[in-house]
């Protein structure tokens, strides 16, 4: 068996998440080199009669990288919800480490998805890891401010779609939406590129701006996404509305319907806001990351017919006391 071959099938994780045990168990290895050729090696499982291993090793620390079996994904994600549960329940880690693992775990959740070819299976666990992120930013009273310190300023389809599912969040808690609401905008703002899965890597990727011809092909993942979520029969029609519907424009002229105002879904136009602003904060290869206050006033003054203006107003509003 090929190098290559090998290394597709294993996937790196965090053994920081394996300290609790409990669940479905699943076997963790670590990598050597023979011959030129890398092997995973059986290091230990997380049944409990190997957990004095894992504990141990945490204990002293390592450098050293640990692999799972990638049929495992959806048992170690499922693991480190359960590890950040105990996280969470602990009063003497701070909110802001707590964050940066759920942080973690989240963009683990959609790299896999988008870079990995994971089945659509472990967008299952993004909703858990969301409602431990609102338990967050509800006792921390945290603002954008807050949460803009833990976002990654590189963009990445899945740091995207994390950002964008954080700050619809935000934006739900601080104006006070009943939580179902604030729960199920913050998801779709997660999910809302998913589609991005079923348009061609190196598009996605591309260094530059698309062609026309591209930029048609991209259009797609709006009803390709929303075509996923529905079918995963688990998402809210709201989530589904806010794949479909994020690249509408309040005043017309957006894909992939070119509704209009308030044919638009609330959540849609709210989820919209978001993505421009992560999009135009975050750095590219051929695009430097904007300042907020650059980003504001570009979102108000080139292109305030694609926003709902009250929405934008609050937006500007509650970003205001962190600026
Ligand atoms: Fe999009
Ligand atoms: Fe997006």
């Amino acid at each position: 068996m090929g190098a290559v071959t090998e290394e597709g099938k294993f996937r790196e994780i965090n053994i920081e998440f394996l300290a609790k045990g409990g669940g479905e168990a699943f076997d963790i290895f670590y990598k050597t080199e023979s011959f030129g050729t890398d092997k995973f090696v059986k290091f230990a499982s997380t049944e409990p009669r190997h957990q004095e291993k894992v504990k141990r090793l945490l204990e002293e620390g390592t450098d050293q990288d640990f692999y799972i079996h990638e049929e495992d994904l959806f048992k170690y994600y499922s693991h480190a919800t359960r590890s950040l549960r105990a996280v969470m329940s602990n009063p003497n880690i701070p909110v802001k480490v707590k964050t940066e693992k759920i942080y973690e775990v989240s963009k683990g959740v959609m790299k896999e998805f988008f870079d990995n070819n994971t089945s659509e299976k472990i967008l299952e666990t993004s909703e858990e890891v969301m409602e431990m992120m609102e338990e967050c930013m509800s006792t921390a009273e945290a603002g954008f401010h807050g949460i803009t310190e833990i976002t990654s300023k590189d963009y990445y389809t899945y740091t995207h779609s994390v950002n964008v599912g954080l700050y619809c969040m935000t934006f739900g808690v601080k104006s006070k939406m009943p939580k179902n609401d604030t729960r199920e905008l913050s998801l779709g703002g997660m999910l809302h590129d998913v589609g991005k899965a079923k348009v061609d890597y190196a598009l996605i990727n591309k260094d530059g701006k698309l062609t026309d011809e591209e930029f048609e092909k991209m259009k797609i993942h709006t009803t390709e996404g929303a075509k996923t979520l529905s079918g995963m029969h688990c998402f809210a029609s709201n989530v589904v509305r806010m794949a479909s519907e994020h690249h509408e424009k309040f005043k017309g002229g957006g894909y992939p319907i070119g509704k209009i105002g308030n044919e638009i879904h609330l959540f849609a136009r709210i989820c919209k806001i978001m993505d421009v602003y992560d999009a135009l904060t975050t750095r590219r290869s051929y695009k430097k990351a904007l300042s907020a206050f650059d980003t504001l006033i570009i979102m108000k003054k080139q292109m305030a017919n694609d926003f709902d203006p009250e929405l934008l107003q609050n937006f500007i509003r509650l970003m205001g006391p962190d600026l």
